[in-house]
């Protein structure tokens, strides 16, 4: 039994509201969020998942994809044994429907395969984003967590998605590898949003010293402004929270991970907004 202090924020949901703008019913197409990085470990996954809890949270529908065609791992963090996989669809011997996974309520899971990178396939991830963002059930958001490296098929990924969460810690190497992420993004012209997203954060100043050097390299030498969107601190529950195969915003909702990652969510369900508003008019 899991409880939930996380309280649904009104002000958002009557705003929404009000504009005429919440999602769910009104729209074509779910909001497509690809969560990369450059180098590995750096906590895609982790932000990933925790972010489609806390958006399920605040009462957005979420599909969350495990991309991760070599190492997919979403389903050990949630403690589910899935017999059906991405594999499945890719090969063309599934329908997505059949093989999405009910995890909470609000937040299904499209789980990922190991070891299939190259694998023979039937679909490209265009293809496979579009049909689980055009779903007859499709959520407000899709979530697609990516593998780490610049792999082909993790840019064609993000290139599916609109907008992409470049997660790095603040390590001169994470650093390096966001920089190399961020400017394969933009030399393949892709017109996906992107953003940093800080993780692993121990001490802030330092965090924002290396985005800054970050943004400041992006500036000079690619002229594109990537904002930093979030910053989530070391937490030793998120730590804890794997062991348990508990994601933290479920185990923990009160830890300070947790919180950032609310905080993220919030910012992407009013950013969203914003933009479905300026589409509409
Ligand atoms: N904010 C955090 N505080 C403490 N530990 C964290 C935090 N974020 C991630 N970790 C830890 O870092 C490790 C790697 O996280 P995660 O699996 O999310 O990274 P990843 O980028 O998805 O890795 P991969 O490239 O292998 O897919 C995990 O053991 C996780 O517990
Ligand atoms: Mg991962």
């Amino acid at each position: 039994m899991h409880e939930s202090p996380v309280i649904v924020d009104q002000a958002t949901r009557l705003r929404e509201l009000a504009l005429g703008a919440y999602r769910t019913g009104g729209s074509r197409r779910s909001h497509v969020l690809a969560v990369c990085s450059g180098k590995g470990g750096v906590g895609k996954s982790t932000v990933a998942l925790n972010l489609a809890f806390a958006l399920s949270r605040n009462g957005r529908s979420v599909i969350l994809v495990d991309a991760d065609e070599n190492l997919a791992n979403l389903d050990v963090m949630l403690g589910v044994a899935p017999s059906l996989r991405l594999g499945h669809v890719l090969r063309g011997e599934r329908d997505v429907e059949d093989v999405l996974l009910e995890v909470a309520p609000l937040l299904r899971l499209l789980p990922g395969s190991s070891g299939e990178a190259g694998a023979p396939r039937m679909l490209r991830p265009r293809q496979l984003v579009e049909m689980v963002a055009e779903l007859d059930a499709r959520a407000d958001f899709v979530i697609v967590d990516t593998g780490a490296g610049i792999a082909p098929t993790v840019l064609e990924y993000v290139r599916a998605a609109d907008e992409a969460f470049v997660v790095t810690n603040s390590e001169p190497t994470a650093i390096m590898d966001a920089y190399a992420m961020i400017k394969s993004i933009v030399r393949e012209a892709s017109t996906t949003r992107m953003s940093i997203v800080m993780n692993g954060v121990a001490r802030p100043s330092e965090a924002d010293g290396a985005a800054q050097k970050l943004q400041t390299a992006l500036r000079h030498f690619l002229r594109v402004e990537v904002p930093v969107v979030g910053s989530i601190p070391y937490d030793p529950q998120v730590l804890r929270s794997i062991a348990a195969q508990d994601p933290v915003l479920r185990a923990k909702p009160n830890s300070s991970a947790s919180l950032s990652l609310l905080a993220l969510a919030r910012r992407l369900m009013q950013q969203t907004v914003i933009n479905e508003v300026r589409i509409r008019s």
